[in-house]
């Protein structure tokens, strides 16, 4: 069976497809339907850090399924009641509040809407570079117009400044609702946030009023080196938007609330999905694993390994490697398509983020001799006879 043809006959086309069919993963390996397993460097875009298949996830998965999955949040339910209590506690201390959806764009919606419903102001100042998803709160926060302009008119109220410029901070005003931050821009080319201009836009917030939302998505639960990628600087954020890897790949998100806002009004905002049994059980499971395999700690040791090991090679290409724990970019001299593909072809699947850069977002258990070898990978495809 060709699914490859099938799926270009019957989906919409907005996907750029690569010319592997996935059939089956462990760990941080993928294989095909022809059987060549390759090493896994996209994580499912970030969404798979506890590693394909894993045993104890299948277990929870597969237990839950058999007592409850559907159980919308006006029916308190233990699963649920458990993991918000486990998520709270290993979550920095002033968030003391959760709301559950489904996938990273529906956190930042949420986390806008719980921001212009708490100030009573409308204004969200986000950054340019910044990606937050596809939904139109979120999307008027992200900045790239190739996802922006096909769907104008936005949600109105939004502007963006720079990234890592404290002098743009004036735009953050007693009028301002929140403002929006990746901790590592992702989508845009693995860009790591200044700590000075993080500690400069918490002090604007506190001047003015205005909240901070940190958007947490794909940093999240390890992948940075701590669990959260917040833990890394002494800055409190007032909403921690999170998914991806929070139930281990099944589709989930939350918005973490700091106590200052107490509770919000009944039904102003709410999901039919949102903290559904099963999510919960297997994030629950999820966060277990992350936590007793000390998986965070895996990636800011191989991490910084590996940043060491990739901007070792020599490379007239290269124009700079960086990042925070197992969330690496290699800014390449030009595009990074035709690499990818030859990376694929050496057993290596890694992610584009912008035009120029190629994007290491592995599982977090992988292992020190896998990414030698993707390091080896690299070397190859970039060395220029
Ligand atoms: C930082 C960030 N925020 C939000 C999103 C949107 O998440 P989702 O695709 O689950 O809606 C993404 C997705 O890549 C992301 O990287």
């Amino acid at each position: 069976m060709d699914w490859i043809a099938i799926e270009d006959q019957y989906s919409t086309g907005v996907y750029a497809k690569r010319s592997i069919s996935i059939s089956h993963g462990s760990g941080a390996t993928l294989t095909d339907n022809e059987g060549k397993t390759y090493i896994d460097c996209t994580a499912g875009i970030g969404t798979a850090n506890i590693g394909h298949a894993n045993p104890r996830w299948v277990k929870a998965l597969a237990e839950q399924a058999a007592k409850v999955v559907s159980c919308p949040e006006m029916f308190p339910n233990q699963q649920r009641a458990q993991y918000m209590q486990e998520l709270i506690t290993a979550a920095p201390q002033n968030l003391t509040e959760v709301f559950f959806c489904n996938s990273g764009t529906e956190a930042i919606e949420g986390a806008i809407k719980f921001a212009r419903a708490a100030s009573g102001h409308s204004e969200i100042v986000a950054a340019k570079r910044g990606f937050h998803g596809r939904t139109m709160g979120a999307l008027s926060a992200t900045w790239n117009k190739k996802y922006r302009e096909p769907f104008e008119p936005l949600v109105p109220g939004y502007s963006h400044i720079t990234y890592n410029d404290i002098s743009g901070l004036e735009a953050i005003t007693e009028s301002s609702a929140a403002i929006i931050l990746e901790l590592v821009q992702g989508e845009s080319g693995v860009y790591p946030i200044d700590p000075a201009f993080l500690q400069a836009v918490r002090e604007k917030c506190d001047q003015t009023g205005a909240y901070l939302i940190i958007d947490e998505v794909q940093t999240g639960f390890g992948r940075t080196g701590k669990l959260f990628a917040t833990q890394h600087y002494p800055v409190k954020t007032d909403f921690l938007c999170l998914a991806k890897s929070i139930a281990g790949g099944f589709p989930m998100g939350a918005i973490l609330i700091d106590e200052k806002f107490g509770k919000f009004s009944p039904s102003i905002h709410g999901s039919t999905f949102g903290g559904n049994p099963l999510a919960c059980a297997v994030a629950s499971e999820t966060l277990k694993i992350i936590q007793e395999e000390k998986l965070a700690e895996n990636a800011a040791t191989l991490g910084q390994e590996f940043m060491q090991a990739l901007a070792a090679i020599d490379s007239p290409l290269i124009r700079e490697v960086r990042g925070q724990g197992l969330m690496v970019g290699v800014e390449l001299k030009q595009k990074v398509a035709p690499y990818l593909k030859q990376l694929t072809d050496l057993g290596v699947l890694a992610l584009p983020a912008g035009m120029t850069v190629l994007r290491f977002l592995p599982p977090l258990v992988i292992t020190r001799e896998q990414l030698q070898k993707v390091v080896e990978a690299v070397r190859t495809v970039l060395t220029v006879e």
